[in-house]
C-alpha cells in the first residue's frame, strides 16, 4: 500500500494532511524518513509518524442491494450515489467493486481493498456474475451457443468471453459473465437482436444477495477470502 494511504488507514488523517506529513519528513519506514508519497509499505515493514507507530486498520468489505435511480459512483450527480446507503465512517475511503447502471439492481461489492476489487473484477480472475434480465422480445433458440461462443459488441473488436444463458421463458433469462465491460448485458442483448427490459445482479461469484434493497451487510471472512482466491 502506498504510504499516504497506509497514514490514512491508521490515524483519522486525510489524504491531504498524509501527504504533508510525509512531505513535512514525519513518517519513517523501517527507521529511514520517507519523504514520497507513493512509497510501498509491506506488511512487515514498521511504519511511525511523529515517533509512534502506526497499525492499520482492517480493511472493510461489504455486500449492499442497490436500488433503481441510484448510482454506482463515489459522489452524487443527476442521482444520488449508494454510498448515501452506507451509514458507516469514513466513506470516501470505499470504492465500488464493479459498478452497475442506474437502472440496474442487485448485488454491489464495495471495499477500501483495492487489490480484492481487482480480483473481483479482472477478467482474468473468471469471477462469474450472474444477472437475470427480463427481455423485451422472445429469446431466440440459438442465443445460447452465441454467447457460449462470444458476441461482437458493437464498436468492439475482441469477443466477449463465453458467458452462459440459462432460459426460464421466452422473456426471462440468466445470464453469467466474466467480464464487466461497458453495458455489457444490454449490449450483448443488441448484439442478437433483442432488448434488456430490467436486469438484476443476483450473484457474484458464490456470493448471493441475501440483504433487502437499499440495505448493506459486511462480508464474513470466508466470505472475504473465497472471491480472493477465484481464478
Ligand atoms: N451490464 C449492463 O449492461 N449493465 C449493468 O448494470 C451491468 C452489466
Amino acid at each position: 500500500m502506498r504510504l499516504d494511504k497506509f497514514i490514512c488507514k491508521s490515524t483519522e488523517y486525510s489524504l491531504a494532511e498524509a501527504v504533508a506529513l510525509i512531505e513535512n519528513r514525519r513518517a519513517v519506514v523501517n527507521g529511514i524518513i520517507v519523504i514520497w508519497r507513493s512509497h510501498q509499505v509491506h506488511n512487515n515493514n514498521v511504519v511511525t509518524l511523529d515517533g509512534k507507530i502506526l497499525t492499520s486498520r482492517n480493511s472493510r468489505y461489504l455486500m449492499l442491494n442497490k436500488p433503481i435511480d441510484m448510482i454506482c459512483s463515489n459522489v452524487d450527480e443527476k442521482y444520488p450515489s449508494v454510498l448515501n446507503l452506507l451509514n458507516v465512517d469514513r466513506v470516501t475511503e470505499l470504492h465500488i467493486a464493479g459498478r452497475l447502471d442506474v437502472d440496474t439492481t442487485g448485488i454491489v461489492l464495495i471495499t477500501d481493498d483495492g487489490h480484492w476489487s481487482f480480483n473481483v473484477t479482472s477478467p482474468k480472475n473468471k469471477c462469474e456474475k450472474v444477472y437475470s434480465v427480463v427481455l423485451s422480445r422472445p429469446i431466440p433458440p440459438d442465443a445460447t451457443k452465441r454467447f457460449l461462443e462470444g458476441i461482437l459488441l458493437q464498436g468492439e473488436s475482441k469477443l466477449t468471453l463465453p458467458a452462459k444463458l440459462h432460459i426460464i421463458d421466452s422473456y426471462n433469462v440468466l445470464l453469467t459473465i466474466t467480464e464487466g465491460r461497458y453495458h455489457q448485458v444490454k449490449r450483448m442483448f443488441a448484439a442478437i437482436g433483442n432488448r434488456v427490459k430490467s436486469l438484476h445482479r443476483q450473484k457474484i461469484g458464490h456470493l448471493a444477495l441475501d440483504v433487502e434493497v437499499g440495505h448493506w451487510r459486511s462480508l464474513t471472512q470466508a466470505e472475504v477470502e473465497a472471491l480472493s482466491v477465484i481464478g
